[in-house]
């Protein structure tokens, strides 16, 4: 199913206004026409999918409250966010629905520790946001149900602005698109497909079989369109670039219909500005990763079509998001040759401890399933012990595909493979695409809040399936 491609208006999320002071998310059922025709039910941030974007200030503490009306818990992640734990959306730490039985909170396997549980059908997020301008997204995080959560639509963007990345003339306003990729499956009457939706598997967690790799869906949607189309002028435009699949990387690339094929000038990373722009033919991005672009359109005549596409596709997931330029007109924007001049440094001779964490298949309780060290996700374990301010070297090795995690820091990458870091590993990261049988080392200090934090694969299926540890900060 699906329309014709590039025949949808890109959508663009609705901005969230605060009311006295606080925003305000209820998480519920909705439905929506996703595919031309039908409708699909969704469980959503305030009824829209992608769910509604928040802006704020660099150092502007945020108040989220979020009121769950949907039928199972739910824990909300800031992802990328600098955040108190208490409000990082720990997978046990959710928010219950009011009709939620307690005996229901071991649903699932091991729900190790239930007294991590606690039980509010209304909470408040605080994000202080004192870290630099990007976006981040917000999204479910509840223990061993996260993917499904996402697919069904619990995610949203959060973009941190700051006076730095506003002395640059980089393009703004309606030349400033966040883009959240996905991909989905659907029925012939618009009801989402996942392999765990199925009523007699609702309350298994992961998914088994051919899909334990990762779900894939054979639609690709931008900010909630399948494969939408945007009339554009002929001047440069921001793009920032959210791969929010569950499992599928995309290989991008922009080319005009005639053939010529456009550059991909990343200002950002997942933590903001690069030092300096890097350009690209063609960008990895990995699921949950964050890419900042420039794409240039000027020059190109009315009526020309210029399409994102995914190189690692086939047919038609290899068709992402076209622009058709409209226009002529005056751009004012530039990209500075230095971008940020903030961006933290940490040397190898500065770190207190270097640990080594395989990504791996293994066996867990219910049968295969994806292991950091050996050992599958366990709330009531503490995996990493590390002191408040502590720099660190992690080492990653992988079997397969693993886009690796860190809540709270941001981090620069400083080998892969024993080589150097990529291109597009530049500047502040908070995940890094491990590539099959490949190793990487990153550099971080461990500062912001103590507590509880995670570390995973942003594989939604693998994370559901095991691949996430605990790093408690002392
Ligand atoms: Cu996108 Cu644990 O996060
Ligand atoms: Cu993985």
């Amino acid at each position: 199913p699906g329309p014709e491609p590039y025949t949808v208006p890109l959508p663009v999320p609705p901005v969230l206004s605060p009311a006295a002071g606080r925003y305000e998310i209820t998480q519920r059922e909705a439905s929506a026409e996703i595919l031309p025709g039908t409708r699909t039910r969704l469980w959503t941030y305030n009824g829209t999918f992608p769910g509604p974007t928040i802006e704020s200030r660099r150092g502007r503490t945020v108040r989220v409250v979020h009121r769950n009306e949907l039928p199972v818990p739910t824990a909300v992640h800031l992802h990328g966010g600098r955040t108190p734990a208490d409000s990082d959306g720990y997978p046990t730490d959710l928010n219950l629905p009011a009709d939620w039985p307690r005996e229901h909170h071991g649903a699932g396997h091991a729900m190790a520790d239930p007294r991590a549980v606690t039980s509010r059908v209304t909470r408040e997020y605080v994000f202080p946001n004192d870290q630099r301008a990007t976006m981040l997204w917000y999204h479910d995080h509840r223990m061993d149900f996260t993917a499904p959560a996402i697919w069904r639509g619990l995610a949203g963007l959060h973009i941190v602005r700051d006076d730095v990345e506003d002395a640059l003339d980089l393009p703004g306003g309606e030349r400033e698109l966040p883009l959240l990729l996905c991909d989905r499956s659907f029925d012939a009457d618009g009801a989402l497909r996942y392999p765990a939706l199925d009523p007699a598997l609702r309350d298994r967690p992961g998914v088994r079989g051919p899909y334990a790799a990762g779900v894939l869906g054979d639609v690709i949607l931008v900010n909630g369109a399948p494969w939408p189309v945007h009339e554009a002028d002929a001047a440069r435009y921001r793009l920032r670039l959210l791969n929010g699949s569950n499992a599928r990387h995309y290989d991008l690339e922009v080319v005009t219909d005639d053939g010529r094929r456009l550059d991909l000038v990343q200002v950002g990373s997942d933590q903001g500005l690069l030092a300096g722009p890097v350009t690209h033919t063609r960008l990895p991005i990995a699921p949950a990763e964050r890419y900042d672009v420039v794409v240039d359109f000027g020059g190109l005549k009315p009526g020309t079509r210029v399409r994102l596409r995914n190189r690692l596709g086939s047919g038609r997931t290899r068709e992402v998001l076209a622009f058709r330029i409209a226009r002529q007109a005056k751009d004012a924007s530039r990209i500075p040759r230095r971008l940020a001049t903030d961006l933290p440094v940490w040397r190898r001779s500065q770190a207190t401890a270097v640990r080594e964490f395989a990504f791996r298949a293994g066996h867990m309780q219910h049968g295969r399933g994806w292991l950091i060290g050996g050992r599958a996700f366990d709330p009531g374990r503490t995996d990493v012990s590390t002191r408040l301010g502590a720099v660190e070297v992690w080492r990653f090795v992988a079997d397969v595909h693993h886009p690796i995690h860190l809540h709270l820091v941001g981090f620069r990458v400083l080998s892969r493979g024993g080589g150097p870091p990529l291109p597009q590993d530049a500047g502040l990261k908070d995940t890094v695409s491990l590539r099959p049988g490949e190793s990487a080392e990153i550099i971080t200090r461990f500062d912001g809040y103590r507590g509880r934090y995670l570390f995973h694969c942003h594989n939604a299926e693998h994370e559901d399936m095991g691949m996430m540890a605990n790093l408690e900060i002392t």
